[in-house]
């Protein structure tokens, strides 16, 4: 089974980065589920009720979150019918659901958002407990683990995923928007410390440069106005093994313009 696993989608451009790429990737690396992390898909921040329809028409199976889930007030309107949307299990308010376990081929997939502690915003509970909570509670009616860890310290992220070795067959880091070259399969678990952003790839993380820069260098309080220009596409491809039900690789995916 082939699982595909999209990063943080930033704005218009990253949407459209998606919209574009998915149908060829799926056909290509013969996806069996996708997975995309929507957290900024609402031009850099939060979610619309319309872009949620647009990236489950375009091909998307599950929509995940992270610090940025409720940057828009209106995904209480509709969070709790969204049946394809994984808000992070262990970040307040509780409203929607922070796991799901869908089918796919016979197998019984938990699809688990999570967000981290370093540098973060305040969690209900560790990732770590939270994981063995949402274990405890799942372990007789799910066949695979996919987690969507949500933080900014490799270390953190890293740490799970051996934590978990045997037990989730899914670590995908996000949130940083920078792809990472560490992606391995241990002990049954694929791990990438961060699967990197879809957005414009002449950024700074998906904003504008200049900004970005002036704040850097003068202190100013600048705006994080979207950044324009050609896009980037970052993701990751798992193959599960359905006998053993443990992860068998993991290979990453950049389409991006030439430097
Ligand atoms: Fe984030
Ligand atoms: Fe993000």
């Amino acid at each position: 089974m082939k699982i595909l696993f999209i990063g943080d989608i930033v704005g218009s451009v990253g949407r459209a980065m998606v919209l574009e790429h998915l149908p060829k990737i799926k056909e290509e690396k013969q996806i069996d589920f996708t997975i995309v992390n929507a957290e900024n898909a609402a031009h850099g921040k939060g979610l619309t009720k319309k872009i949620y329809h647009q990236l489950i028409n375009a091909g998307c199976d599950m929509l995940t979150l992270g610090n940025h889930a409720y940057s828009k007030d209106t995904i209480f309107n509709f969070i709790d019918e969204a049946d394809r949307l994984v808000r992070p299990y262990n970040l307040e308010p509780t409203e929607g659901a922070g796991y799901r376990i869908v089918e796919v081929n016979g197998f019984k997939i938990c699809i688990v958002n999570l967000i981290c502690e370093v540098f973060m915003i305040p969690v209900i509970d560790s990732p770590f407990s939270s994981m063995i909570d949402i274990i405890e509670d799942t372990r007789d009616e799910v066949d695979i683990y996919f987690v969507d860890l949500h933080g900014e310290a490799t270390s953190e992220k890293i740490a799970f995923s051996y934590y978990f070795e045997n037990e989730v067959q899914v670590v995908v880091g996000t949130h940083t928007h920078v792809q990472t070259a560490d992606e391995r399969v241990s002990n049954g678990t694929a791990f990438i410390s961060d699967v990197g952003m879809c957005g414009v790839y002449r950024s700074v993380i998906g904003r504008d440069i200049e900004e970005i820069l002036t704040r850097f260098t003068t202190g100013e309080k600048t705006k994080f106005t979207m950044a324009e220009g050609e896009g980037i596409l970052s993701a990751v491809v798992v193959e599960i093994d359905e006998e053993s039900k443990l992860a068998k690789s993991i290979e990453r995916i950049q389409i991006r313009p030439n430097d």
